[in-house]
């Protein structure tokens, strides 16, 4: 069949995105990895910059678990022994002892009865939805939760009327939300990330919950608490439990995260009550009709866990928040400005396109990989340069971060 029709269609919807200044540039690619040496984190090679190694600044890998050698060496022995590929869905023998035992021991991690693992944490919040949403749910969001939640809830039909937004991070508006719920509906759910992905700041849990068990015996099924703390797990907390841990509130009612993010692997999971966690095994079209991630990765999610559930892992939190510490007082001592928070997201506030633009541009020149936000990812007047810390940094690759952000300012 001849393109040329929808060809010219898509130019001009892409012409229209490059006039609204909101086209994503083309991917850099990562084409190269040497590990850390003499007081230096590890650093990446670049398709098209030869040997300028580049520090990453812009990962969301908080302890740096991606390369180490026994995620590495699980994923192997596991693709060895079963292959690469689960062969199937999990209803169709594409369950493995690997897949089971993962979803043990994060149900274990989390205090939680059980856990179901998703390709990512995308589909985790999409199948969520779906398998808990029904025609007389009402869902209350904040307004700043990330895509995969938003696009969740359209996706799992919840209607217009039967949505409530509340403002970022304020209960007050929450408890309005709550209290503007219509007679007749049988089940709320209150869905909110736990670390805000484009601020660093995290969910005030302890005032959350306590709003929505006030309201809990209003609703035929009470009102039902999911943060996605995909950003906050295993990222900080004394002992990785993240968000939770961090706000001193764990009577949360699910649970939904990433593999893909501080724990190095891959994957995403949800984990709740035996009866959440089985509702999700039976109706959510995104694990029961879509592969599982392979049993190697399954095992490096194990490894990581074990890692991040030791002192080792623990020690390794604890490097991360200290680098996330030095890094922010050091930024703002340069007169930067920063969003008050204690995860290792440091968003520097530039509040200017064109400079964040200009910012990050100096940065890469200067071998320093980090994320401009500019509308519509943030409001206009909220651009930013977001400056991820990893336990894998040294104290001379910030002190070179920092002095560089000082030669630019
Ligand atoms: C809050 C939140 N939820 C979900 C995701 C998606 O995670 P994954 O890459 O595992 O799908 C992200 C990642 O950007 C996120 O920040």
């Amino acid at each position: 069949m001849p393109t040329d029709r929808i060809k010219a269609a898509l130019l001009s919807e892409l012409e229209e995105l490059e006039q609204r200044g909101v086209r994503k540039a083309p991917e850099r690619v990562v084409v190269g990895y040497l590990p850390a040496r003499e007081g230096r984190g590890p650093r990446f090679l670049l398709a098209g910059q030869g040997d300028k190694p580049f520090l990453k600044m812009n990962s969301n890998g908080y302890l740096g678990l991606a390369q180490d050698p026994r995620l590495i060496e699980a994923e192997d022995t596991a693709s060895r022994e079963l292959g690469v590929n689960p062969g199937a869905v999990r209803f169709i023998d594409g369950t493995t002892k690997y897949h089971q035992r993962l979803e043990e021991r994060l149900a274990a991690f989390h205090g939680c009865e059980a856990a179901k693992i998703f390709s990512c944490a995308y589909m985790a919040n999409l199948g969520v939805a779906i398998a808990l949403c029904n025609k007389s749910t009402y869902v209350i969001s904040d307004e700043l939760n990330h895509n995969s939640i938003v696009r969740a809830l359209r996706i799992a039909g919840v209607p217009g009327e039967n949505k409530g937004i509340f403002k970022h991070n304020d209960v007050a508006d929450l408890e309005r939300c709550l209290d503007a719920v219509p007679a007749g509906i049988q089940r709320v759910i209150v869905i909110f990330d736990g670390v805000f992905s484009m601020r660093g700041d995290y969910a005030p849990l302890r005032e959350i919950v306590a709003a929505c068990k006030m309201r809990h015996r209003r609703f035929r099924d009470g009102v039902l608490t999911i943060v996605d703390d995909s950003h906050g797990t295993a990222a900080y907390g004394p002992t990785g439990r993240g968000t939770p841990e961090v706000a001193g509130e764990s009577d949360v009612d699910v649970i939904t995260s990433t593999l893909g993010k501080a724990f190095g692997a891959e994957g995403g999971y949800v984990a709740g009550t035996a009866e959440i966690i089985e509702i999700v095994r039976q109706r959510a079209d995104t694990y029961i009709y879509t592969n599982p991630v392979s049993p190697g990765a399954a095992n490096a999610g194990l490894a990581s866990l074990a890692i991040v559930d030791s002192d080792e892992g623990r020690g390794k939190i604890a490097a991360v928040k200290a680098n996330a510490e030095y890094f922010r007082s050091g930024i703002e001592t340069l007169g930067f400005e920063t969003i008050p928070g204690v995860h290792p997201i440091v968003p520097v506030l530039i509040r200017d396109t064109a400079r964040v633009r200009a910012m990050v541009k100096a940065l890469f020149e200067h071998g320093i990989l980090a994320t401009g936000l500019t509308f519509p990812v943030v409001p206009v007047g909220d651009e930013t340069i977001r400056i991820q810390l990893s336990a894998a940094h040294t104290r001379a690759d910030l002190d070179y971060v920092l002095e560089t952000f000082g030669r630019i300012k």
